[in-house]
Formats: C-alpha cells, structure tokens, sequence
C-alpha cells in the first residue's frame, strides 16, 4: 500500500516543510513511492511560502523547498494521512487533543524513529542560523529513521 505522510509543526513554515522536502527526497533517492504533506497547527501562515532562511539552508543540503505553501491542520487529515509526524511534544499533544475518536492515522513524534536520545525538533524560527542547520541535521536523521521503519514493516 502507497504510505501517505503528513509532517506536522506549528507554522508550518520552519520545520515541517523541511521535513517534507528532506524525507521526499529520501524517499526517491529509496525509490519508495509516498504521499508526503506538511501541515501547521496554526493557521497564522495559511497561504505563505517556507521562511526564507529554511528554503536557503535546504538548498544548501540539495533540498527544494520552493514550491510549497504553507497550511492548517484539516479535519480530513486525520482520515487521508496513514502517519501524522509531529516535530515536537506541544505539536504531539495538539494533535491528540484535535484528533476525531475514529480517526484512521497513527499519531507519532517524529524524531521517536530516529537513532540517538532527542525526541523534538526545535522551533528555530527565533534562533539563529545554526538552529536552522541543527534542525536539517535532525531532520535527516528522522527522516532516515522513519523510512528505515517503514521499509522493515512493510518486509
Ligand atoms: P514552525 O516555526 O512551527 O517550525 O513553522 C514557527 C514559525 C512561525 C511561528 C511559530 C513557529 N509563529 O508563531 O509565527
């Protein structure tokens, strides 16, 4: 079956398009054939492209980030994605408190399939340029994680 994922943060403009640029490009350097979307909890940025300091420092790792816009979170998510991955813990616990009692996704952290002991992804957006290179750096690490996941389940 096609797995459909949706990265999900608060503005949708930081971390999750990041992360659906990183684990897109994952995915097909895997030839693995996903469904992959980001979404924001918040709605504060419905319409805008990613922050520009993101789409620069993805660019910089070969990651375009270019043509996405962010959005809300939909009711209708929680039905047509498989995985909701969440970034951080508020980002986590605000999906469960959204989420329909019949809802037909898996609600997860992100970073839960990573290796190492970090289980969020920071917001960066109040942060320096590193942050945005420490979030990449965890990114690429969730995204390898998940796939490998997914690829072992699916064995
Ligand atoms: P993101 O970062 O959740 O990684 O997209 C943020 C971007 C903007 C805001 C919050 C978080 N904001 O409050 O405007």
């Amino acid at each position: 079956m096609k797995m459909r994922i949706l990265l999900v943060c608060l503005g949708n403009i930081c971390r999750s398009p990041a992360a659906e640029g990183v684990l897109r490009e994952k995915a097909r350097e895997r030839g693995l054939k996903l469904t992959i979307d980001s979404a924001g909890t918040g709605g504060w940025h419905a319409g805008d492209p990613p922050d520009a300091r993101m789409t620069k420092a993805a660019a910089r790792r070969g990651y375009d980030l270019s043509y996405q816009r962010a959005r809300q979170v939909a009711f209708s998510d929680f039905y047509e994605f498989d995985y909701l991955l969440a970034m951080d813990l508020s980002n986590h616990t605000d999906l469960l408190d959204l989420a329909p009692p019949n809802r037909t996704c898996d609600i997860r952290l992100f970073l839960d399939f990573a290796e190492g002991d970090e289980r969020e992804t920071p917001d960066p957006y109040y942060g320096g340029a590193d942050g945005f290179e420490c979030v990449l750096d965890l990114i690429e690490k969730g995204a390898s994680g998940f796939l490998d996941y997914l690829e072992d389940e699916s064995a």
